[in-house]
């Protein structure tokens, strides 16, 4: 089998690379972070691993459960680790069935820590097969299994959306989809689909700046990409650019700025004066790269945005971007570790963390400037309870009416499907969790 870029890696290899990502995954390392320490960027094995990798925390819940039931006895780390990754693999049609057994045995003779239950795990995926459709059935009834979150997680997006909480756990456990920003001083939406039209790529338009590509891939592969014609990035983040109402010559300040998908978007508008904010030091650099390629520019400062004296010059800017960071709930199909990863008690902390930066923020805003609020969760507590929290405690705070005409927009994920997007619809018709709020400083 071949795949871009080469031969594919032997499956036994790849399973046995996804499993050590598996464990520094159950001992609380992200996903990207435990990829990035198992297989190096850019290696042939690093895309199999990953897609291996995440297909395993899609289907946590459903593979603890099957290795509950169908295990004598608690198999060590190492044993659950190879069960664990090898049993999504089962339920997909990439590869055949024997052959996913067959390279799972190979990879735990291979080594030491699992050789001894080889037979073991044979025996366990085997008898998975032979009861497949019965158990695959009964264990998708139960939330947990079919939501693939512990309960406080699905207890959570209950109470957040009470009508449409199981369309917001399904969006989550779905495949992300790739979504594109047009640059429209570059290219035209319409004259972009005909490119990819012409490159045999099947793709709808889903913003006003936003395209679909319905097959993802990597972004070298993508028609424009590394010109800088086209950037990668969800149609719901593609909102706040254009939101923050900027105009040539604002002073602007973008408060959490890595990877800089906004940055970048916001100096594709107008020539500004524009400021980019970023705690973590590896992640601003991102910014820097990101910039690079659509060839635009930004003062860049790694920082702690709530530490003003740190790096604020005094003069007052006209707009504020606050993509704040949150729990990510809206945005679990790119991430499917949240769920997992996350502690109840983090909700509270980063809403915490989110009102210092707002109080510490809103001082910098001129009299008639604009912030623009942002998370990408649709918990309330990082959203519209913040802004009861601006409206109530910050001087000189107001709402100002969205597109669309509400005071705030909490967007829902949603699903790829077949809706393609219309001039004059406010929001794009895919995309992923967002929270939105524009706030204007009247003294
Ligand atoms: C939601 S992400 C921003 C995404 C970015 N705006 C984009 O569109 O590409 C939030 C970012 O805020 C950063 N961050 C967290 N606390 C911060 C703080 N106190 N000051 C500045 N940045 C912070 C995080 O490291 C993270 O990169």
């Amino acid at each position: 089998m071949t795949e871009a870029g080469g031969i594919s890696p032997p499956l036994a290899e790849v399973l046995a690379r996804a499993a050590r990502v598996w464990q520094a995954f159950m001992a609380g390392r992200s996903l990207d972070r435990a990829l990035g320490e198992v297989v190096p960027d850019g290696s042939r094995l690093r895309q199999a691993t990953q897609d291996v990798s995440y297909a395993a925390v899609r289907r946590r819940a459903f593979s603890e459960r099957v290795i509950a039931e169908l295990a004598a006895r608690a198999p060590s780390d190492g044993v659950r680790a190879l069960l664990s990754v090898a049993l999504p693999q089962l339920l997909t049609d990439r590869h055949a069935p024997y052959a996913v057994v067959d390279q799972a045995v190979t990879a735990a003779r291979a080594d030491q820590a699992t050789a001894f239950a080889a037979g073991f795990v044979n025996a366990l995926l085997r008898n998975f097969l032979r009861q497949q459709s019965g158990i695959v059935e009964r264990l998708n009834r139960d939330d947990g299994v079919l939501y693939n979150a512990p309960p406080w997680w699905i207890d959570q997006v209950r109470a957040a959306a009470p009508l449409e909480w199981r369309a917001v756990l399904a969006a989550g456990g779905g495949a992300p989809p790739m979504v594109l920003r047009v640059n429209p001083a570059r290219i035209s939406v319409g004259d972009y689909l005909q490119q990819l039209q012409a490159f045999g790529l099947a793709a709808t338009r889903v913003g006003e700046q936003a395209v679909w590509i319905h097959d993802a891939r990597p972004v070298g592969q993508v028609p424009g990409f590394d010109a800088g014609i086209v950037s990668v990035q969800d149609a719901g983040a593609q909102l706040a650019a254009p939101w923050l109402g900027v105009g040539a010559g604002m002073r602007v300040l973008d408060a959490c700025a890595a990877p800089g998908g906004k940055t970048a978007h916001l100096t594709e508008l107008a020539e500004l004066n524009l400021t980019a904010i970023e705690a973590d030091a590896a992640r601003a650099r991102r910014i820097r790269e990101n910039l690079d390629r659509i060839g635009r520019q930004a003062q860049i400062l790694v920082a702690d945005a709530r530490d003003t004296s740190a790096w604020w010059d005094g003069t007052p800017f006209d707009r504020i971007l606050l993509d704040a960071p949150c729990t990510g709930s809206g945005v679990v199909r790119r991430h499917p570790d949240i769920p997992w990863l996350r502690r109840k008690a983090d909700v509270a902390h980063l809403a915490t963390l989110q009102r210092q930066l707002l109080d510490a923020l809103w001082p910098l805003l001129g009299v008639g400037g604009r912030l623009l609020y942002v998370v990408c969760s649709v918990f309330p507590e990082e959203g519209r309870e913040q802004v009861e929290h601006v409206v109530a405690r910050l001087p000189g705070a107001a709402v100002m009416p969205l597109p669309g005409g509400s005071p705030t927009v909490c967007l829902l994920p949603v699903a790829p499907g077949s809706v393609a997007w219309e001039a004059g619809r406010p929001w794009p018709t895919l995309h992923d969790g967002f929270f939105y709020a524009l706030l204007e400083k009247s003294r």
